[in-house]
């Protein structure tokens, strides 16, 4: 039976259209995928659903009953939860506190007793937490599980999941997959959203498609194939193969960056980088691979200068001046004035951008003081407009104009906002972490062209991703890291994917 039916939903944010005339239908029971690229409206629609937006038009139907979800308490009522693309737990609360937050309206609160409960909820649904840990301390696929419970907790039949998957890593989308399944099994509806179409062929029976707010297609797994749900979702053909030519550039081959024997602390004052020595050529892409949370994090932060340095040396050479400088207590302004180091960083939101900014001032964040963009003190908007024009055509950003907030852009556009920024200096070196993550296949292809385009013109880049395929496909050697410690640098000539897979898990 049809447990979900949208009708002409259509919402309009000023003068744009984010969702025009959707039609959707979902059998109960079973697992849903909606696909689209970055900004095609899919957050929007499932935002309608929960009760965060209404619509300008059209008609929501569950079990063929019409609905008004006027709020997300009515969604709440109405069995809709949603786990959302940024999590919403408070995380100086407990588990249970979260899970029972904004439900419990009795002026006695009994946690021990709604521990209790959370503890049989999570039993009977095989979703594993520890009731009074505190959500902070919980690592992000447990984070992910609270969230799942809490929509749980308020009896939810329809579970939305945006981009679950984008901050997992592999074990945990496994289990998070036997979980859904299982859910499913037991009678939920999932609506599930992923830029990873492997994932969806995986997990999913039906997909809808949305292009520019439309929905585009409306099909099977069964019936289709990755390549035809890609180009249904972009429109175009996609090469979904790089293009790694080897690079001529005349420094090809020569040390930009050495690091020895480095290590680094994490906030909790522990060893997080250790013992590190690596060098990183001119026209190279060393891929770091690894776990999340095995040292990454710090090891870009501290060769970016965000992060000192307990030990040993990160030393930067400019081979057109044949010059070397060790650059390992050098502030971070220091490195940006007289060395090009563009740095790409994990968490586009709270690292890479000033989210309340335009998109204009964003890409001058690294050359606001001088000239053009500053003169006598004074910013020079006319200059700062000019660039940023230019840097939406040269890097296909989607903006109406250069005077929108970044925060008003899809993921996409945001990464190529700063991208732009961060590659347009010509830098030397190039520090790229999860540099697609959240990216639908067309920006995906967009960013890692544009940093092969970079390795061509001779730029030395550091390619850090959770993502080992992506790694593998982009570097040309690999360098694993596990504990903080590189236990291995391969050739990517001769390398073997479980290889690697082991490595990155094991440590040897
Ligand atoms: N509150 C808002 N005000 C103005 N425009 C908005 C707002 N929210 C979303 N948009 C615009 O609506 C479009 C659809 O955004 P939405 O977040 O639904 O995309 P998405 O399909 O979820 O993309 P992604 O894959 O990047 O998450 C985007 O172009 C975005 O800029
Ligand atoms: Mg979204």
């Amino acid at each position: 039976m049809t447990y979900l039916r949208l009708e002409g939903i259509t919402k309009h944010f000023g003068n744009f259209i984010a969702n025009y005339n959707i039609n959707l239908s979902i059998e109960g029971g079973t697992i849903h995928a909606l696909l689209g690229e970055n900004g095609a409206g899919k957050t929007t629609l499932m935002n309608i659903l929960c009760g965060l937006y209404t619509p300008d038009h059209g008609q929501i139907f569950l079990q063929e009953r019409p609905v008004k979800i006027t709020s997300p308490r009515v969604a709440i009522e109405q069995g809709i939860g949603m786990i959302h693309q940024h999590f919403m737990l408070v995380p100086e609360l407990s588990v249970t506190e979260n899970i029972i937050l904004g439900t419990q309206l009795n002026w006695r609160l009994n946690l021990s007793q709604k521990a209790k409960e959370i503890t049989a909820i999570s039993k009977s649904y095989n979703l594993e937490v520890e009731p009074l840990a505190k959500v902070r301390d919980l690592p992000v696929g447990i984070q992910q599980r609270v969230e799942i419970l809490k929509a749980l907790y308020r009896q939810a039949k329809l579970l939305i999941l945006d981009e679950p998957t984008a901050v997992l890593t592999p074990p945990e989308v496994e289990s998070l997959f036997a979980i859904l399944r299982q859910l499913s099994a037991a009678g939920q509806t999932i609506i599930f959203i992923s830029h990873k179409l492997e994932e969806v062929m995986q997990l999913c029976q039906t997909v809808t498609v949305l292009r520019g707010g439309k929905v585009v297609a409306q099909t099977t797994t069964r019936e289709s194939t990755r390549q035809e749900l890609a180009e249904l979702m972009v429109g175009r053909k996609l090469l979904l193969k790089l293009d790694k030519s080897s690079s001529n550039n005349p420094y090809q081959g020569q040390v930009i960056l050495e690091v020895n024997q480095l290590q680094v602390k994490d906030e909790r004052q522990l060893l997080a980088v250790n013992d590190v020595s690596f060098q990183l050529h001119s026209g190279e892409i060393l891929g770091v691979a690894g776990v999340d949370g095995n040292g990454q994090r710090e090891l870009a932060d501290a060769i970016a200068g965000l992060r000192p340095v307990t030990q040993g040396q990160i030393k930067l050479c400019d081979p057109s001046a044949s010059t070397t400088q060790d650059i390992t207590n050098w502030p971070p302004h220091q490195r940006v004035k007289l060395l090009k180091i563009g740095y790409i960083p994990e968490d586009r939101q709270t690292m890479g951008l000033v989210i309340g900014f335009s998109l204009a001032k964003n890409l001058i964040l690294k050359v606001f003081k001088y000239l053009p963009f500053c003169r006598r003190w004074c910013l020079q908007h006319q200059a700062i407009n000019n660039h940023a024009d230019a840097a939406i055509q040269k890097f296909d950003i989607r903006a109406e104009d250069s005077g929108i907030k970044v925060s008003q852009l899809s993921g996409g556009n945001q990464q190529k906002v700063v991208l732009a920024r961060e590659i347009s200096g010509e830098p030397t070196l190039i520090i790229a972490m999860q540099p697609t993550r959240g990216l639908d296949l067309g920006a995906t292809e967009y960013v890692q062209q544009c940093l092969l385009a970079q390795r061509a013109r001779g730029a030395a880049i550091l390619y850090i991703s959770t993502e080992l395929e992506e790694v593998i496909a982009m570097s040309d050697r690999i360098a694993v890291i596990y504990k903080g410690k590189i236990v291995n640098i391969l050739d990517n000539s001769n390398v073997n994917i479980q290889h690697v897979g082991y490595l990155m898990t094991v440590g040897l």
